[in-house]
């Protein structure tokens, strides 16, 4: 079965400013499935926001296709891609773009307003939401009364309150500190995941990508690799339940008994492969900050 949500297919995006033509998109194909975490990364100028927003059809592309949910996003008119986009799509910016004068609650129940859903079902379904990104305490509070990071979680209730297919974040974190930023990535997968959404970051930083099933590293227009972590987070995960539940066995049964040497030996052994799992990740990491090394030499060298 086909199960891809996205088709990008031989996209160009090329702008021209007096006679200097800059090829923001330089020739990108790739598929997104169904329920995946994807993540777009790059350095600044990459054109991971230019790909962000030919995706979501915000602005047309020079030559090529893009279909989403068997649609070419491509061929719409303005008209039809802002019912698209209504009826698919949710967005997280990196500005929250929220309303100053409108409290939590009004904001996140606004795009209900456009799917013509009525007041009282607005209002709890914006409830839930705001439950849901854990701001139970500010449901009647405005922008102005909140933190960067509980606007960005507003900005995210919003962006989920119409449950899109898909969802699209630019840079969602970007003004948040590392640790709110981690909190708030872990909180737009948790959901996405569990409403079995499409989700498509877009981040310079190749710690974040990580967290992806899908990773998308893009240079000067192109693509340049495509990671797909999604059976390697599977085998990591499963690696290090199974060696935390045999260490736990093990220990277990040498207190409970006091058995010999042989039963010790191989508690410690689980515990190694419990290690060996973290090893991976971190090798994994390292494979990544190498990568984008070689890449900032090169765009310092070309510039
Ligand atoms: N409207 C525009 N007109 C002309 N050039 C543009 C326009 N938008 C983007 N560009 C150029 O296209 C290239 C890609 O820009 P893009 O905004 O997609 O980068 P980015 O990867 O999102 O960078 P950042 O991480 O800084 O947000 C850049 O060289 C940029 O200058
Ligand atoms: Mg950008």
């Amino acid at each position: 079965m086909d199960n891809s949500v996205i088709k990008v297919k031989d996209l160009y995006k090329i702008y021209t400013i007096g006679t200097n033509k800059v090829r923001a998109l330089n020739g990108v194909d790739f598929t997104i499935r169904r329920g995946e975490f994807c993540c777009i990364v790059g350095t600044s100028g990459s054109g991971k926001s230019t790909l962000l927003n030919m995706l979501a059809g915000l602005e047309k592309p020079t030559k090529g296709e893009v279909v989403i949910a068997g649609e070419h996003i491509e061929k719409k008119n303005e008209s039809q891609l802002v019912q698209f986009r209504q009826e698919h799509v949710g967005f997280i910016f990196q500005s929250y773009n929220l309303m100053p004068n409108m409290d939590a609650i009004e904001n996140v129940a606004m795009p209900l307003i456009f799917q013509g859903v009525g007041r009282k079902e607005r209002k709890e379904r914006a409830i839930e939401m705001l439950k849901l990104v854990g701001l139970s305490k500010y449901m009647d509070h405005r922008p102005g009364q909140m933190s960067g990071g509980q606007q960005q979680r507003v900005g995210i209730a919003r962006a989920l309150v119409v449950n899109p297919e898909i969802v699209f974040a630019d840079e969602p974190t970007g003004n948040l500190d590392s640790r709110t930023t981690m909190e708030v990535l872990k909180l737009i997968q948790k959901i996405s995941r569990e409403k079995n959404q499409t989700m498509v970051m877009v981040t310079h930083d190749n710690n974040l990508a990580s967290y992806g099933d899908r990773i998308i590293r893009i240079s000067d227009g192109k693509i340049i690799k495509i990671t797909d972590n999604a059976k390697r987070k599977k085998e990591e995960a499963a690696a290090k339940k199974a060696a935390e539940t045999a260490k736990k066995n093990i220990w277990d049964e040498v207190e409970e008994t006091g058995a010999g040497e042989a039963k010790k030996t191989k508690a410690e052994e689980a515990e190694t492969k419990g290690t060996k799992a973290e090893e991976v990740k971190i090798e994994e990491t390292k494979e990544i900050k190498a990568e984008e090394k070689k890449e900032d030499k090169k765009s310092v060298k070309e510039n």
